[in-house]
């Protein structure tokens, strides 16, 4: 606990009034001011000092053109991924864009043609929908299985889909948001081989890769047989493990040469020289420096999660939470508890705190709330108390 108070106090900041999205949106999104925000996946605390440091530096050079990647950016983007997860990186893979979500709505603009199906599998983060739809997609849905919160894919769901509506891409989560799976090798091998025998390419989002709980091993898109390379993007940022986001910088891992020959001539015309100065930066300080930063951050997370699973079981016994596994997210199935049309009054009206509802990340999971865990306990304290007022009074 001691080293979980030292990082809040040190790192821990008050965001109302600093135009965060998170804190100061709540008006706009949940149409009420005063919630307890844990929706939104980003963090209350400040990057490490080694960064703010290296972006302060930049801020009194004063000169923000156009910038290119350094050779020792790559050096500690690529040691971090060989590292922390095992990965073999080759420079010449990695493409920049200023953010996760509009890498995947590149990929699917680049690799497939309007009225081509993706599939998805929900619950899962929500942007993947609107990227496919909004590219004129046809959006397939095949649903994780809901074992009392064991989530697992049903593997033969998804190769009856893939083979009905010829499946062109795969947009797969993993870790997995919200449901918190680490996915073994075995599941993702399964996976892939299906479809690698359908023809289907795969888009291996892996922004929550450092979040991994202690005693799971992530395993990477690319750390898997080297035969599936060929179908692969895989999409990385520090923009989660470090709270970046608001900087626009991630990467796009391409092993494929014709694929990146195609993603690169696609990047010019929509996103010419996507790249962010600051981001990169900021980048580059976190993987060469922030790596104790990262691991007291997951003593907190871990904290908060013991929480919510500790009041959980103390005050609302019936409601199920989600063995999480990666991610700084909470997973939980009430519907012991209330109904799917009481949602909103629940948490908004009587709890009073803005989560992300079930119903956002699929039409069947309308009892479920995630909960961002990466504040300080406090919050998560708080907040668990207030939904078991909510929901057993
Ligand atoms: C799975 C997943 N992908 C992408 C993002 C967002 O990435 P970006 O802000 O780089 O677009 C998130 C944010 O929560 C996420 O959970």
């Amino acid at each position: 606990m001691n080293d979980v108070k030292t990082f809040c106090d040190t790192y821990y900041v008050d965001r109302k009034q600093t135009d965060s999205e998170k804190w100061d949106g709540l008006e706009e999104k949940f149409g009420q001011g005063n919630l307890l925000p844990l929706w939104v996946a980003d963090m209350d605390f400040q990057i490490p000092e080694k960064a703010r440091e290296a972006l302060m530096e930049r801020v009194e050079h004063g000169v923000f053109g156009y910038s290119k990647p350094s050779d020792t950016y790559f050096d500690a983007f690529i040691n971090w991924q060989q590292k922390r997860h095992g990965i073999e990186l080759k420079e010449e893979w990695v493409r920049f864009t200023t953010g996760v979500v509009n890498s995947f709505n590149f990929i699917i603009q680049a690799f497939s043609q309007e009225g081509d199906a993706v599939l998805v599998l929900p619950p899962v983060y929500y942007p993947f929908f609107s990227a496919v739809e909004k590219n004129n997609r046809v959006l397939i849905h095949s649903e994780l299985r809901n074992d009392g919160g064991a989530f697992t894919m049903d593997f033969a769901d998804i190769e009856q889909k893939i083979i009905a509506h010829n499946i062109k891409i795969l947009l797969h989560c993993s870790p997995h948001n919200p449901v918190g799976r680490v996915w073994t090798r075995a599941e993702l091998t399964t996976l892939f081989d299906i479809c690698q025998k359908h023809g289907v390419l795969i888009i291996s989002d892996e922004i929550h890769q450092d979040f991994i709980r202690e005693g799971q091993e992530f395993v990477s898109a690319l750390r898997l047989d080297e035969k599936y390379q060929e179908m692969l993007f895989v999409l990385t940022s520090a923009s989660k493990s470090f709270n970046l986001a608001g900087l626009l910088h991630s990467h796009v891992i391409i092993p494929d040469e014709e694929k990146r020959r195609r993603f690169d001539a696609h990047l010019e015309k929509v996103a010419n020289n996507a790249q962010s100065t600051m981001g990169m930066i900021a980048t580059e300080a976190c993987y060469r420096y922030g790596e104790e930063w990262f691991d007291s951050l997951q003593q907190v997370i871990e904290h908060n999660y013991q929480i919510i699973r500790r009041e959980a079981a103390r005050l609302l016994p019936k409601a199920v939470v989600s063995d999480k596994q990666g991610t700084y997210l909470a997973w939980l199935d009430l519907s012991s508890y209330v109904t799917e049309e009481k949602m909103t009054e629940m948490m908004q009206e009587r709890a009073q705190i803005a989560i992300d509802y079930g119903s956002w990340f699929s039409s069947n999971f309308g009892q479920f709330i995630r909960i961002n865990l990466a504040t300080k306990p406090e919050n998560i304290e708080l907040a668990m108390t207030r939904l078991a007022d909510a929901l057993t009074n």
